[in-house]
């Protein structure tokens, strides 16, 4: 009796280890969706590339429609490629961009108006004061204004502050001075009035840079000029930030009156060199198959790891809803993401909840299982 009750012990033991190692490759059969789990939460946003606009491949077409209800461009709006010469837009892509999230009913971000990186060089030889403004009216005038009523959300500016919480220098800095922001969200407000204004940056849920921050955009909103909410960009990795201070964070910019928005989510599972934190996306090192280690799949014990990270921060966003009005991923899978190339190239990074052949990871279950 003993022994047939330990036999069908084992037999539903061993049974149930079937089921749970099927759920991950069965678990998008059954209808599952992130977008549907989180509706009343916040959107469940995404980043998407070209071949994802141009919808070059169906599966990941279909993904990201049933996944997602929340679009960013990757690439294709930021200056070197919408605005690479001085009187050059180029539109075909970003209407097409535009037309998808319409289609499929999505919330459309465009990314970013001004941003030091990724300018087209024409602009980083710009040498005036009053060039620079010209350009910077022009640019976000023409673009802005394209999409006005199209696009639900600007990042109206990208980066603007350092580390320790003062402003980056760069061009705009150095020829318009600190007003610049509060001229490009001005420019912004006129060209696209129905859409949200966004400050977008990496780190300012570290203490220091969230005080510039804080600083920074409560000298916006003082100017006059409208500023809807803040995006938390979430390049983070295993260990690190600490999900307190990211919380510290959502709470203290929901106190200015503004949306807080994870607006470029992925979790890094490699080696950090340097130990740096952030996503200055000029920051690159030399490839090493010693930072590389997980080219041949990412193995359960991290994959566990990874789920667990994931697990701590979406409990911390459901915990804020009520501030928070959009989570989006820094791509849709694995194979997509800027992890494999930065800030050490041709690497095999695992951050995203769908794998390279756009299976759903154990830490999708886990987000998705948040919500059961
Ligand atoms: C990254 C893209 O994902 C890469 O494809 C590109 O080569 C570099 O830029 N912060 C941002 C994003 O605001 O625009 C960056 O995107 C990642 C860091």
């Amino acid at each position: 009796m003993k022994i047939e009750k330990c036999k069908t012990a084992s037999i539903i033991l061993a049974g149930f280890l079937v089921i749970s190692c099927n759920v991950k490759k069965d678990s998008l059969d059954n209808g599952s969706s992130l977008k549907n789990a989180y509706e009343k939460d916040f959107y469940i946003g995404t980043a998407l590339d070209i071949n994802q606009i141009n919808e070059n491949d169906s599966e990941v077409n279909n993904l990201i429609a049933t996944q997602f209800n929340a679009v960013t461009a990757e690439n294709i709006m930021k200056c070197e490629v919408i605005h690479p010469k001085w009187d050059t837009y180029e539109f075909d892509l970003t209407d097409k961009f535009v037309a998808y999230g319409k289609k499929n009913k999505m919330f459309i971000v465009g990314h970013t108006l001004l941003w030091h990186s990724q300018l087209a060089p024409f602009v980083r030889k710009i040498k005036s004061k009053d060039s620079l403004q010209l350009f910077m009216t022009n640019h976000i005038n023409t673009i802005a204004g394209r999409y006005k009523g199209k696009i639900d959300g600007w990042d109206v500016v990208n980066e603007a502050l350092n580390e320790d919480g003062t402003y980056r220098k760069s061009i705009f800095l150095d020829l318009l001075g600190e007003d610049f922001l509060i001229t490009a969200f001005k420019l912004a407000e006129k060209a696209a009035p129905d859409t949200e204004l966004y400050y977008n940056d990496f780190n300012i849920e570290q203490p220091k840079k969230r005080a510039g921050a804080i600083t920074l955009l409560t000298k916006i909103k003082n100017s006059g000029a409208r500023i809807d909410g803040v995006g938390i960009q979430g390049h983070w990795s295993l260990d690190g930030p600490p999900v307190k201070e990211i919380e510290e964070s959502i709470i203290a910019f929901s106190k200015l009156g503004l949306k807080v928005m994870i607006t470029e989510l992925d979790v890094s599972v490699l080696p950090n060199p340097n130990k740096m934190v952030g996503a200055n996306v000029e920051q690159n090192f030399a490839e090493d198959p010693k930072m590389n280690p997980y080219t041949k799949g990412l193995p359960d014990s991290v994959q566990v790891k990874l789920a667990q990270r994931y697990e701590d921060l979406f409990k911390i966003f459901i915990k804020h809803k009520d501030k928070i009005s959009r989570i989006t991923f820094w791509g849709v899978n694995d194979g997509q993401s800027w992890l494999n190339n930065w800030p050490i190239r041709n690497r095999t990074n695992h951050p995203l909840l769908f794998d390279r052949n756009n299976k759903p990871k154990l830490v999708y279950e886990k987000v998705l299982g948040l919500k059961k």
